[in-house]
C-alpha cells in the first residue's frame, strides 16, 4: 500500500505528460530541443529498420550503433516487450540526453492474431467492427512494446491489378473516409496517454492507389479535380479524426514525387487541413527522389524533402548524412529541424514516454493479451462479416449453401483449403502461423462425423499438375466437392501486380477437371484482390469470395458454408469481367455516348460487355430482401434545408439476414460532367424472416457538393436522381431538384 501512495505521490509531484496540456508539453519539448546538438536533432528525424524484419529494399547492420550515439532515434519492425525494453534500455542509459526510442511497425490487421485483410473487412461495411479490429491491434501491439502503427493504409484503388488494394477499402471515396476515421479511432483510442493505443500514421500520401496500369511504385498522374475528388478524402477524413502521422507516398503524382511535394505536404496537408502531427517517409523515399529523376542526388534530395515539411527520414539514412551539412550551407534552416523535431517530440511525450519509457514493454501485460480470447473471438466475428456470397442459385430445386450438416463424404480441394500461412493475407505482421485455424481443421471440427477428405490438388503457382490424381480421387467419393482456391498471401501486398487476373498456377485447370465429375461444387475463392472468376459464375452454382480472413478464417469459412452464420458482406471494389475493361468501377461518367445496343457508335468493347462480373455494392444472404415504397419528404431542396427519405425492406426469405441498405445520388447535369453514382450514405439492419423496417435517411446539400469547374467545393443547383438498393446496380430510384 505504502508503495502506491509512493508512486501516485511522485507522478503527482512529477507531473506525468499524459496528465499535462499541450501547452505544458510544448513547453517541455523546447526546453529539450535547446539543449540538444544539431547531430541530436537529426538523430529524432531518423528511422531505422531493426535487423527482424524486412520490409523493403535495404537493411543497416549499423542502427544499434545509431542509437547508442544518438543518431537514430526511432526503430521500426522491433517487437515484443522483452525486445523493445532492451532497445530502450540503450537510447535511455547510454545517450547523452535518454531520449526515448520511437517504435513503429506495419499492424495492418492485427499484429500477432490476424484479422481479415483491410479489402475484405471493408465488406463488412460495420464501422464499429472495423474500429475494434484497429483497437484490438492497437491494444496487442502495444503490449508487445510498439507505438506506432503504420496505419491506416487508405489509398483509393480502381485497378485490382495493383496488389496493394488488399491494404485498402477499395474503390470508394465516400466508404473509404468513414474507414479511415474508425481505423485511426481504433488505434488512438480516447487518449494516447492511455498504453493500450498506438499512434496511427495515414498513408501513403497521396494517391498511390493511381499507379498507371496498376503497376507498383509507377506514375501516379491525374487531374487535381480527380485528385480531390476521389484520392483525397480518405487522407482528410483521417485527418479529421485526429490521425498522429502521415506518411509519404513512393509516387510522383502530376510530375512531383510525394515525398518532395509542396503542393500536398505544405499547401494540402499542413495548410488547407491544418495538419500539425509529423510527417514520416515511406521507405527509402527520399532518396528515390533520385531515380525519380527530380533530385540530383541524396543530398538535394534531404534538402527537398526536409524543405517541404516531411520530418522523418525512413531507412533513407540522407537526413543522417547530410542534413548537418546542408545547414551549415545554409541551404536549410536549424529552425525548419527544430520544428520537425518538436513534432515527434511531442508525440513521445503525449504517449508518456519521457515519464516511463518501459510503459509499452511489459512482459506480463504481453502474456495477458496476446492471442487473448477476446482476440480469437474478434477475429472469428471479423472474418465471418467480411465473407461476400457470390453466387448460390437452386440445382434441381436446391441449393448448395448452407451445405447440408448431414453431408457424409466432403472434399476439400485446392492449396488454400489447409494452409495456414496463406489466410493471414499479405502484411500479416508478426501474425503466428500456428495459430491459424485452416478450412480443413475448422469443418472436421464442425462436421465430426462426416468424412472430410482435403487434396491439395496443384500450387497456387507452376504448372505442376500431378496432384490432379489424388485430387480426382477424392472428389469422386464425394457427395460434395469445396474447392479452396485462390492467391496465395505473396500473391497481393507490396511489390505483388499482376498483369492477369486469374486463378493462378494450375488451378483454373483443377477447377475444370473435378467440374467434368458433375457433382456438387462449392467455390470458395481466398484472394487479396478480386480475381476474373468469369468461368466460375457460369459453371458453378455456389461461390464464395472470403478473400484473406487471418487467423480465424477457417472457422469463418465454416460457419457461412455450414449456415451458422448468414453471409453479408457487400463488395467495396468492382469486379472485372476481365483485365482489358480496367479500370471498371461504380460511379463512372456517362460518356457522349453511353452504350446502346442498337448504335454501333457509342462507348463499348467488341468482345466484352461494359458490364461489370460484380458491381460494387454487391453481395448475396442466405435470405432475400425486397425493397419497396421509395417515398421523399418533397421534391425540392432548398438551400439550407433537407429530404427526408424512407425505404420499406423486407425479409422475404426463410432465415435471419443483416442487409446493408446503400443510397447513392447522381447530379444530372453540373459544370464538369458528374460520375453515373455516388455512395452518400447506407444503414445496416438485421430482420428476421417476414419482417420489414422502413430505413430513413436525410439528403442536405452538403451531400451534393463536389469539386466545380472553378475548382470551388459546393453544391450546384439543378436536377438529381436518388438510388437506393442492396448494390449500385440493383437500385429503386427517384427524382428531386436542389435549388439554394
Ligand atoms: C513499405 C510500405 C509501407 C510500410 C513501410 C514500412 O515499403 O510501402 O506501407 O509501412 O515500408 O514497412
Amino acid at each position: 500500500m505504502k508503495q502506491t501512495i509512493g508512486i501516485l505521490l511522485s507522478l503527482l509531484l512529477v507531473g506525468t505528460s499524459w496528465s499535462q496540456t499541450e501547452g505544458e508539453i510544448n513547453k517541455k519539448v523546447a526546453s529539450l530541443i535547446s539543449r540538444m546538438t544539431l547531430e541530436e536533432k537529426i538523430g529524432q528525424l531518423t528511422l531505422y529498420t531493426s535487423g527482424w524484419d524486412q520490409t523493403g529494399p535495404t537493411l543497416r547492420s549499423e542502427y544499434m550503433e545509431d542509437v547508442r550515439s544518438g543518431r537514430c532515434g526511432n526503430l521500426f519492425n522491433a517487437h515484443t516487450a522483452e525486445y523493445n525494453r532492451g532497445l530502450q534500455k540503450v537510447a535511455v542509459e547510454e545517450t547523452r540526453l535518454g531520449i526515448p526510442l520511437l517504435f513503429g511497425y506495419d499492424v495492418i490487421h492485427g499484429y500477432k492474431t490476424i484479422f481479415p485483410i483491410p479489402l475484405a473487412e471493408a465488406c463488412s461495411w460495420d464501422m464499429n467492427l472495423i474500429e475494434k479490429s484497429a483497437r484490438l491491434a492497437a491494444k496487442e501491439a502495444a503490449a508487445a512494446g510498439l507505438h506506432w502503427t503504420f496505419n491506416p493504409m487508405v489509398d483509393i484503388s480502381r485497378d485490382p491489378r495493383w496488389g496493394r488494394i488488399a491494404e485498402g477499402a477499395g474503390e470508394d471515396p465516400y466508404l473509404g473516409g468513414l474507414i479511415a476515421a474508425a481505423k485511426v479511432k481504433g488505434h488512438q483510442g480516447e487518449e494516447l496517454s492511455d498504453p493500450s493505443t498506438l499512434l496511427a500514421c495515414v498513408k501513403h500520401f497521396a494517391a498511390y492507389g493511381g499507379a498507371q496500369a496498376g503497376r507498383d511504385y509507377h506514375t501516379v498522374d491525374m487531374s487535381d479535380r480527380v485528385l480531390r475528388e476521389t484520392y483525397l478524402p480518405p487522407y482528410k477524413a483521417a485527418i479529421d479524426a485526429g490521425a498522429a502521422t502521415v506518411m509519404t507516398a513512393f509516387n510522383e503524382v502530376d510530375g512531383v514525387p510525394a515525398t518532395g511535394s509542396k503542393y500536398l505536404m505544405e499547401d494540402i496537408l499542413r495548410k488547407e487541413w491544418d495538419f500539425d502531427g509529423f510527417i514520416v517517409t515511406d521507405y527509402t523515399a527520399i532518396n528515390e527522389m533520385v531515380p525519380h529523376g527530380y533530385a540530383l542526388d541524396n543530398q538535394h534530395a534531404a534538402e527537398l524533402a526536409i524543405n517541404v515539411g516531411v520530418d522523418m527520414d525512413m531507412q533513407g539514412a540522407v537526413y543522417q548524412n547530410h542534413l548537418e551539412k546542408l545547414v551549415l550551407e545554409g541551404k536549410v534552416s536549424e529552425d525548419d529541424i527544430n520544428a520537425s523535431v518538436s513534432r515527434i517530440l511531442k508525440y513521445k511525450y503525449k504517449l508518456g514516454l519521457f515519464d516511463d519509457p518501459y510503459r509499452y514493454s511489459d512482459a506480463e501485460r504481453e502474456k495477458e493479451v496476446v492471442f487473448s480470447k477476446e482476440m480469437m473471438d474478434h477475429s472469428l466475428e471479423a472474418g465471418r462479416k467480411s465473407i461476400v456470397l457470390l453466387k448460390n442459385i437452386s440445382v434441381n430445386g436446391k441449393k448448395l449453401l448452407p451445405i447440408d450438416p448431414t453431408t457424409k463424404n466432403i472434399a476439400i480441394i485446392g492449396p488454400l483449403g489447409n494452409n495456414k500461412e496463406d489466410q493471414l493475407g499479405t502484411w500479416h505482421a508478426s501474425g503466428d502461423v500456428n495459430k491459424a485455424i485452416t478450412l480443413f481443421e475448422a469443418l472436421k471440427t464442425a462436421l465430426p462425423n462426416a468424412n472430410i477428405s482435403y487434396t491439395e490438388g496443384c500450387k497456387t503457382s507452376g504448372a505442376d499438375q500431378s496432384g490432379f490424381k489424388d485430387a480426382l480421387e477424392a472428389a469422386r467419393k464425394a457427395d460434395i466437392i469445396i474447392m479452396a482456391i485462390g492467391e496465395d498471401y505473396r500473391q497481393s501486398g507490396e511489390a505483388a501486380s499482376r498483369s492477369e487476373l486469374g486463378l493462378p498456377g494450375k488451378q483454373q485447370a483443377l477447377l475444370e477437371a473435378i467440374h467434368q465429375l458433375n457433382k456438387p461444387i462449392v467455390s470458395v475463392v481466398m484472394a487479396g484482390r478480386p480475381l476474373t472468376i468469369g468461368w466460375m459464375e457460369d459453371n458453378l452454382s455456389a461461390i464464395v469470395y472470403a478473400w484473406h480472413l487471418g487467423t480465424m478464417a477457417g472457422p469463418a469459412i465454416a460457419d457461412v458454408l455450414l449456415g451458422a452464420y448468414n453471409p453479408s458482406g457487400k463488395l467495396v471494389i468492382t469486379f472485372p469481367r476481365n483485365v482489358g475493361q480496367i479500370p471498371i468501377y461504380y460511379s463512372m461518367k456517362n460518356t457522349g455516348r453511353p452504350f446502346d445496343a442498337n448504335n454501333k457508335y457509342t462507348s463499348k468493347y467488341l468482345d466484352v460487355e461494359n458490364t461489370p462480373l460484380y458491381p460494387f455494392g454487391y453481395g448475396l444472404s442466405y435470405t432475400d430482401f425486397e425493397y419497396s415504397n421509395l417515398r421523399m419528404s418533397n421534391k425540392t431542396l432548398n438551400g439550407d434545408g433537407s429530404i427526408n427519405v424512407n425505404i420499406q425492406v423486407k425479409n422475404t426469405g426463410a432465415l435471419k439476414g443483416v442487409e446493408t441498405i446503400q443510397l447513392y445520388t447522381q447530379d444530372l447535369v453540373g459544370s464538369v460532367t458528374r460520375p453515373v453514382k455516388e455512395l452518400k450514405d447506407f444503414r445496416q439492419i438485421e430482420l428476421s424472416p417476414g419482417e420489414s423496417k422502413v430505413v430513413s435517411f436525410t439528403i442536405t446539400s452538403d451531400d451534393l457538393r463536389f469539386h466545380t469547374q472553378n475548382m470551388e467545393y459546393k453544391a450546384e443547383p439543378g436536377k438529381f436522381t436518388l438510388y437506393i438498393g442492396g448494390n449500385s446496380v440493383d437500385v429503386l430510384s427517384a427524382d428531386f431538384e436542389y435549388k439554394n
